[in-house]
């Protein structure tokens, strides 16, 4: 059925900021944000919205695989990218400001404390909702503009965590009848002015908000490569600030990944 998954509407939503979005629902791709990174790469920039029903090389941050949870008639995760042209002055803190943007379309008064884990998880009770992968690319013809792909994955339906680092989490939890569509519909317009606004003035006006959501601050962390510290939230810039034995670390790698420590 035609606009099922509200193409319209989202392209319609967004045309005053972002003229000609186009919105692509496929049964079946490999992964939505090798595809739009593949068009990119081709000089193919128009910004786009890709669905993926079903995902069959999901990616996740750091080459790990992200996997959706299977279901027999709807989709159970919601799996998304979405691609534009951009050119900030500083990179720093997008994913963060990604999160900001649908942690708070997911759960506006954050009654179902949907939590931000640096640099682009969505945990809620301790256990991950979905996940956000940013890569840029820069079109073969030269312009100046990069292309970004913003990719995000969210559980939906229950899933079994078998073989996850993370127990997951799932938004059937609190809203048991919301469908991939109908999320889609929520989070997309409000990405997409939150990520022109990261455009033009950076994380700053993203801080706060995370900070209202930040899964780490004030507790023990533990980062990839061994370090421990009390973690104290995220600066102007969107990097990680940990108090450790030798002072006071700052962490802006997305290759650096951190856990909360155990209490006790
Ligand atoms: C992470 O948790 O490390 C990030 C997960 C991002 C998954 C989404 S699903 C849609 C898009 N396509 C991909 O291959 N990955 C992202």
């Amino acid at each position: 059925m035609a606009d099922s998954w509200f193409e319209d509407a989202i392209a319609a939503a967004v045309a005053p900021q972002l003229p000609g979005l186009a919105v692509e629902v496929v049964d079946e791709i490999d992964s939505t944000s090798s595809e739009l990174m593949r068009r990119a790469r081709d000089g193919r920039i128009q910004p786009t919205l890709m669905v993926a029903k079903r995902q069959t090389a999901g990616r996740g941050r750091m080459g790990r695989p992200w996997q959706s949870a299977q279901a027999e008639r709807e989709p159970a995760s919601l799996t998304f990218s979405l691609g534009l042209p951009l050119m900030p002055r500083d990179w720093s803190g997008l994913s963060l400001a990604v999160g900001v943007s649908v942690a708070e379309s997911l759960d506006p008064s954050n009654a179902a404390d949907v939590a931000l884990k640096w640099p682009n998880d969505l945990w809620v009770n301790e256990r991950k909702l979905g996940g956000i992968l940013i890569e840029t690319a820069v079109p073969q013809d030269g312009i100046a503009e990069r292309y970004l792909v913003i990719g995000i994955g969210i559980n939906i339906g229950a899933r079994e965590g078998t073989g996850m680092s993370t127990a997951p989490a799932w938004i059937a939890q609190w809203r048991p009848d919301a469908t991939a569509p109908q999320l889609l519909r929520e989070i997309v317009p409000p990405l997409v002015s939150q990520v022109l606004l990261f455009g033009e003035r950076g994380f700053v006006p993203f801080a706060e908000r995370f900070a209202a959501r930040d899964l780490l601050r004030g507790r023990e962390v533990q980062l990839s490569d061994g370090t421990t510290g009390h973690c104290e939230g995220v600066g102007w810039g969107g990097e990680l600030l940990v108090r450790t034995a030798s002072g006071m670390k700052t962490v802006t790698s997305s290759e650096v990944s951190v856990r909360p420590r155990a209490a006790g």
